[in-house]
């Protein structure tokens, strides 16, 4: 029998370094909100970690004798450390919603891998011990199956973001993933009334849970849009920060307890902002359609005027006031470095540079922040859309380099567009729109861009990066 619940002589130290654990997660979560603070949060969480990991090798005891298999411990996080490493290093900053949901779906597989060897091991002995058989039962079977609907769900984001895994949408499929989810509850009901003293007997029931449940991830996942992953990925998130909470309950371990209830919280939360700032409910994330042309796409808006770098140049050089709106483009481009290159020039000729990063812009949750603070543009230049609208109407040009939706006036103007409400950088509002694409290509919405046909839009067509060289060198000599 499996006496993890049994702590001895090394209790008070076991629990007070999980309190201090704890105290660094939250700690690194709070300052993870500011991109100054966010490094060092990230430290301090990671720091948090590896005292919980400590004291739990060291003093956590099972009947009375330390835990074994120190090798075997020691061993996996090296080679888990090794492998982590080497693809956070290489990860190129498009690629990191991927990476996010692989890593996201790999702490699923361990809730849920708890669950699965920690069930056999529910006994009359634990359950006189402990007084809590369904208590104890539930976290494993929610682990199980919340870990589970994770890990799955996680690998088809992954997929999906890669380019490897196409969105399947079948009609039915919403019939089908609700009665998956009956059946769970059904089985979850049926094994909390069984005699659970007889657990091993109810194994083979386990392993059916843990397929149903992985079936359910795969098919909740398959049907929603690619670009909508970054939701997705979040909503995922929270499910395995409450997995590794189940967890943290079965061990009695308030660390584990914390860390898992700290990501569920934040992973709501930052479900519920991202569906915010694009006026969509998680609902219409999951099962809608989003983009695509629909019925409330605009029609084809008229002419563009286009403008030569060599007049994008002057006109910048000679403006007072300018504001850069990065957007997923730009990140496509990696021209980032460039962009700041540009800013910097413009500053050495006395023009005021400023950036307007748009909360959903890009395709990851502060991906404008993370790329621009690549290139050390510095923090203060970059204003939330909110804090730059006011401003517009005194700014000379604005620059848009490779966004689309984040600026587009029908979310304003058209109450039949898909993203009309959302939030946007009112750049028609500026005395001149420069904006920086490679063709007539559409955002990710897929919908129509007023703004390229309005009076005061000048289209300066081409890959971000080497538009963005052109004009260095133009701006460089004049
Ligand atoms: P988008 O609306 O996706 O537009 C990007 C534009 O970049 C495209 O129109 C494309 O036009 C252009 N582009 C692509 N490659 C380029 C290159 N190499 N050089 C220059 N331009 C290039 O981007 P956005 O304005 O950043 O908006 C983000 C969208 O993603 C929003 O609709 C948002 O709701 C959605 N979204 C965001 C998130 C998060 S959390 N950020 C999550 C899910 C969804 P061309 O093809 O003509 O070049």
């Amino acid at each position: 029998m499996n006496d993890v619940f049994q702590f001895s002589a090394g209790i008070s130290v076991l629990e007070i370094t999980y309190i201090v654990a704890s105290v660094f997660f939250i700690l690194g979560l709070k300052m993870l909100s500011h991109p100054l603070t966010a490094r060092r949060g990230n430290i301090i969480a990671a720091i948090g970690m590896i005292l919980a990991i400590a004291a739990t090798i060291l003093f956590h005891q099972k009947d009375g004798a330390p835990i074994g298999n120190i090798g075997w411990i020691i061993g996996a996080m090296i080679i888990g450390t090794a492998i982590g490493w080497i693809i956070a290093v290489k990860v190129k900053m498009t690629a990191m919603p991927q990476l996010v949901s692989f890593f996201n779906g790999m702490g699923g597989a361990a809730a849920a891998l708890i669950s699965m060897m920690e069930f056999p091991h529910i006994s009359s002995e634990l359950i006189a011990r402990t007084g809590m058989a369904n208590g104890h039962v539930l976290a494993i079977l929610l682990g199980l199956v919340i870990g589970s609907v994770s890990w799955a769900g996680s690998m088809i984001a992954f997929g999906k973001l890669d380019g490897w895994i196409g969105d399947l949408r079948v009609k039915a499929m919403k019939y089908v993933n609700v009665t998956i989810l009956v059946v769970i509850i059904a089985f979850i009901v049926y094994i909390m009334t069984r005699d659970v003293q007889a657990s091993s007997e109810l194994t083979p029931l386990i392993l059916i849970l843990f397929a149903v449940a992985v079936a359910y991830g795969v098919l909740f996942v398959m049907p929603i849009g690619g670009a909508d992953m970054p939701v997705v990925i979040s909503l995922l998130n929270s499910f395995t920060g409450v997995a590794a909470a189940m967890g943290g309950f079965l061990y009695n371990n308030q660390a584990m307890l914390t860390g898992g209830i700290l990501v569920g919280s934040a992973g709501t939360i930052l479900t519920i902002l991202m569906c915010r700032a694009m006026n969509r409910s998680l609902l219409n994330v999951i099962v809608g359609v989003f983009g695509g042309g629909g019925a409330a796409a605009a029609t084809e808006g008229g002419t563009v005027k286009e403008i030569t770098v060599s007049d994008a140049a002057v006109l910048l050089s000679y403006s007072k006031k300018v504001v850069i709106v990065p957007g997923y483009g730009l990140a496509v481009a990696q021209a980032q470095h460039i962009c700041h290159e540009l800013d910097n020039l413009l500053d050495e000729k006395g023009v005021e540079v400023r950036y307007a990063i748009h909360p959903v812009a890009g395709r990851m949750p502060g991906h404008m922040n993370v790329l621009m603070a690549e290139a050390d543009v510095p923090y203060e230049q970059l204003l939330e859309s909110d804090e730059v609208n006011p401003d517009l109407p005194n700014t000379d040009v604005i620059v848009v380099i490779g966004a689309n939706d984040v600026v587009n006036p029908a979310a304003e103007d058209d109450p039949s567009s898909p993203i009309y409400g959302m939030p946007i950088v009112r750049a028609r509002d500026a005395k001149n729109i420069i904006v920086m694409k490679r063709g007539m290509g559409k955002g990710y919405a897929a919908i129509e861009n007023m703004l390229f046909y309005n009076d005061k839009t000048r289209m300066l067509f081409g890959d971000a990066k080497s538009t963005l060289q052109a004009l260095v060198t133009e701006v460089k000599a004049l």
